[in-house]
């Protein structure tokens, strides 16, 4: 059984890199290695099961977070993890995290712009990693946008009474996924040059 599904994730990589033009060689080590597997993997998912996420996997998506790089390592990140219902019902109250009513946890990216100048530039590096720590343990997730809308900010530091230096750069919504989300294969060849432009 195990074979058949490693089997199947081959095929599935070899087909996605086809389509796109890619060597076998580079298919290859894509559907061997789990980090590569796990990035062309992620998709937005926003739909969920009824299935709590558990706390200390919340908190290991957090801990992938804390290990992205930051610029002069000054970290200007802090996390707040949801789970509780009301709270993620009040973050629906906004058309951009609907999805959030219905979702089991939540996770949100918050920078202290006074620490760094950077600040937005590294909470996005430890969002893209909760994103695919989330992918790598089977939950599925989405970025919302909270920063650079005021009304969003607005909206997430009142229900989190967050601090005034403190900007929450997004809400990642996150549940066991419910529907059959595929990742979008966005390799365009077009976009890159070598050498020179
Ligand atoms: C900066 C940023 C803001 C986003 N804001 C939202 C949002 O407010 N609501 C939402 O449903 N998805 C949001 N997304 C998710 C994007 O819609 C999604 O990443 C994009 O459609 C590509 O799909 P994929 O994530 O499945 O590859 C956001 C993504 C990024 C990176």
């Amino acid at each position: 059984m195990k074979k058949i599904l490693i089997l199947l994730a081959s095929l599935s990589a070899c087909l996605m890199f086809s389509a796109c033009g890619q060597s076998e060689a580079a298919a290859a080590s894509a559907a061997e290695n789990a980090t590569l597997k796990t990035i062309f993997a992620r998709k937005s998912v926003r739909k969920y099961t009824p299935r709590p996420v558990e706390k200390q996997t919340l908190e290991l998506l957090v801990r992938a977070g804390m290990a992205a790089p930051s610029g002069k390592n000054v970290q200007p990140w802090s996390f707040v993890i949801v789970t509780d219902e009301a709270v993620l019902k009040k973050f629906g109250q906004s058309g951009n995290s609907s999805m959030a009513k219905d979702a089991k946890a939540a996770i949100v990216v918050c920078g202290n712009p006074s620490a760094s100048e950077l600040w937005m530039l590294d909470c996005s590096a430890a969002a893209q990693n909760i994103l695919l720590a989330a992918e790598s343990v089977g939950l599925g997730a989405v970025w919302t946008a909270g920063y650079p809308y005021p009304e969003r900010i607005k909206l997430i530091s009142e229900i989190l009474g967050l601090p005034k230096e403190t900007v929450p750069l997004n809400i990642i919504v996150i549940g066991y996924p419910a529907g059959n989300d595929q990742p979008k294969n966005k390799w365009d060849p077009a976009k890159v040059h070598y050498d020179k432009w």
